[in-house]
């Protein structure tokens, strides 16, 4: 699909957004495997979260959907059922990644497999501490999607993350429920935490010490009611629409700020973005408010060091900002953006340069220099939703009318994208 955009002459309105990517699956796998119906409002619209569904029914669990609303009824620690075939989780990182944690101490074999990028995307991270724990997993080349993995009696053990990922620490954490005894994880840097906080909020005994993370296994976990804030990583691309658009204010109401999240605030701020928090509540947990954003001059700014984990999902569309920016961007420290669902270092400086962007790819990151106009290009997706997204964005400042090809990849976590940009953006006529 092709998305043509013309440029805005102003982002303004109010809008809701999707619920978290991030916090949908947990609260869905956790739910799978808890005692009781769980029914969770507001659930992710995205392609990946629908994957984690479609991956827990195979396994036997009774799934409904209706609208965003999700109910789940649980089978308990033991009451998962082997699947017909090989579970799918098609672009999923998050679902491969962390539903292994669970698959590990099945006492029957599974096979997960998605698609072309996933099949690209390193698994070694989780296979590790699984094997630790006792479980047999085989990868293509020792490393890739497919994983076949044999179930067994886990063990405990004591991880120390060597990569900052939430979603390996998750996958450690979750097999961990399934071993007598405590499970810890040790993290270079404090990654997203809402596996600790749902998992305490469905009844498991979670500790946390600065970067070490506890389980209890064999939790009694219980199923409950719970609501999904909307998306900050979807906000991103609306919060950054409205600072490079002169004249733009928006509100994006209901949006998830738990502070493992909400660097990126914190960074525009530092550029000198106006942004206001306002009505902000905890709702099982995790921290929630409406932001408000108004047009700003931005100075640039530089992402490295612990930083860049807590941004890594943002950094497509702050290289958008930052060609915008008085003084530019630099990105350091950020190897992992080149295993994600493309690689983003690569793709980010190749849509920057088609829209006459000096833009260059460095080993760990870019450098953008400032001050730069966005010319109108035929622009592509590589088949990654954050680069659709925030390649929109860059499209809304150019010059001219734009295209962007595989426009369709925003759905992995935003269905809704296009309609909601062409809701608040009023164009140039
Ligand atoms: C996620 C963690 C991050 C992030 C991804 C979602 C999660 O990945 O990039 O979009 O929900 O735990 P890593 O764990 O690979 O850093």
């Amino acid at each position: 699909m092709q998305q043509r955009i013309s440029p805005a002459s102003t982002i303004a309105g109010r809008i809701e957004l999707p619920g978290d990517k991030s916090i949908s699956h947990r609260y869905a796998m956790i739910a799978a495997i808890a005692e009781g119906e769980t029914r969770i409002r507001n659930y992710s619209t995205g392609a990946d979260c629908h994957s984690t569904l479609t991956c827990l029914r195979a396994l036997g669990v009774a799934v409904e959907c209706a609208g965003t609303e999700v109910v789940i009824r649980g089978r308990g620690l033991d009451g998962l059922h082997e699947p017909a075939g090989p579970l799918d989780a098609g672009n999923s990182g998050s679902t491969i990644r962390m539903l292994s944690g669970i698959l590990a101490a099945q006492p029957f074999p599974t096979r997960i497999a998605g698609d072309e990028s996933l099949a690209r995307r390193p698994m070694r991270r989780i296979m590790q501490p699984l094997e630790e724990m006792g479980a047999r997993i085989v990868a293509r080349d020792g490393q890739f999607p497919p994983l076949e993995i044999e179930g067994a009696p886990l063990r405990p053990i004591d991880y120390i993350l060597p990569v900052a990922s939430a979603q390996v620490k998750t996958c450690v954490l979750f097999a961990g429920l399934f071993a007598q005894g405590a499970t810890s994880v040790t993290e270079p840097v404090r990654s997203r935490d809402h596996t600790e906080i749902a998992l305490a909020e469905f009844g498991a005994e979670v500790r946390v010490e600065r970067r070490k993370i506890t389980v209890a296994g064999l939790p009694k976990l219980a199923g409950r009611e719970l609501t999904v804030p909307s998306d900050l990583s979807s906000a991103a691309f609306f919060l950054a629409a409205a600072l490079l658009v002169p004249g733009s204010r928006l509100t994006i109401a209901g949006v998830g700020l738990n502070p493992t999240r909400s660097a990126l605030l914190d960074f525009l701020g530092g550029m000198g973005a106006r942004i206001r928090v306002t009505d902000l509540a905890s709702r099982q947990g995790e921290l929630v408010g409406d932001i408000l954003v108004e047009h700003s001059p931005l100075r640039g700014g530089v992402i490295s060091s612990d930083l860049t984990a807590a941004l890594i999902d943002e950094i497509p569309v702050l290289a958008v900002l930052g060609a915008a920016s008085d003084q530019g961007l630099i990105v350091h420290d950020a190897a992992e953006l080149r295993i994600k669902e493309t690689d983003r270092i690569r793709t980010v400086v190749e849509d920057l340069r088609r829209m006459g962007v000096a833009a260059e790819e460095l080993p760990d990151g870019m450098a953008i220099p400032g001050r730069q106009r966005f010319r109108a290009a035929e622009l592509d997706s590589f088949g990654d939703h954050r680069i659709a997204m925030a390649f929109a964005v860059a499209a809304l400042a150019a010059d001219g009318e734009s295209v962007v090809h595989g426009a369709e990849a925003a759905s992995v976590s935003f269905p809704e994208f296009w309609e909601t940009l062409s809701r608040c953006a009023q164009c140039h006529d």
